[in-house]
């Protein structure tokens, strides 16, 4: 099995906000990422709109080209716009306004009803939906009974201990535990968040993980690497 790529470049839109103008563009970067090998592209439509715009999906959504992951909270405004825009797949997060990202799983339990109704909805738009959980048995379990097809594992705390050089072995082996256990009820594994080189090495040996969605860490990266190519066509420019 190939293990899938996604690119999440909400923090492309990030950065073209600092100047409030159009550069860079997130639909650019999309096809880029894609054209790179991505398999996937991840946008989050935030309720207070802090990086991605509704624009942004339109134009997005309507490249089909671009296979769409739209993160989004379970509520009747982004369902809406889901059932507009009509993304390959939903990942549906829990969102607080005041977090910097998204800090944790759902909470399957409280929200059981709500989630259910979400995601039939999707199911019937044959968007492809996956909930962001924590890494627990029951979270597993519940994710089946609400008929989503996927489940995203959150590895911010695993990605956490491995950046800090901590021991990461009870994590790693609540990951392996859900991921064995959703694989075998028929759910697709995916996993998220703080993922950088070291994780996702130690990640990619757990087979029943299909897809990795990484972000903060991949536009650093390009931001550091992409500089080399950047700077010497300036100076071509300024001979
Ligand atoms: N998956 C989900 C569901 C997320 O909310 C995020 C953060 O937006 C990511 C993956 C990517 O996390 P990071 O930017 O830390 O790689």
């Amino acid at each position: 099995m190939t293990i899938r790529l996604g690119v999440n470049i909400d923090h492309v839109a990030t950065i073209r906000k600092a100047r409030g103008e159009k550069h860079p563009e997130p639909y650019i970067t999309a096809k880029k990422a894609l054209e790179y090998g991505a398999d996937s592209i991840t946008i989050h439509l935030r309720e207070d709109r802090r990086h991605i715009n509704d624009n942004d999906l339109k134009l997005i959504s309507s490249i089909k080209s671009i296979p769409l992951n739209l993160e989004m909270a379970s509520n009747s405004e982004m369902l809406k716009i889901a059932i507009k825009h009509k993304p390959d797949f939903v990942c549906i997060v829990p969102e607080k306004r005041n977090e910097v990202t998204t800090e944790g799983g759902l909470n399957l339990k409280r929200y059981k009803n709500k989630l259910k109704s979400t995601i039939n909805t999707l199911n019937k738009y044959k968007i492809r939906t996956s909930l962001f959980i924590n890494p627990t048995i029951s979270n597993v379990i519940i994710s089946k009974s609400l008929n989503a097809k996927c489940i995203e594992l959150h590895t911010g705390k695993i990605s956490n201990q491995i950046k800090k050089n901590k021991k990461f072995a009870n994590h790693l082996k609540k990951i392996k535990n859900c991921a064995k256990l959703a694989k075998s009820l028929g759910l697709e594994v995916h996993v998220g968040h703080g993922i950088d080189y070291k994780t996702a090495k130690i990640l990619s040996n757990v087979k029943e993980i299909e897809e990795f969605n990484i972000g903060h860490f991949i536009i650093g990266e390009s931001i550091i690497f992409g500089l080399k190519k950047t700077i010497s066509r300036f100076k071509k420019i300024l001979k």
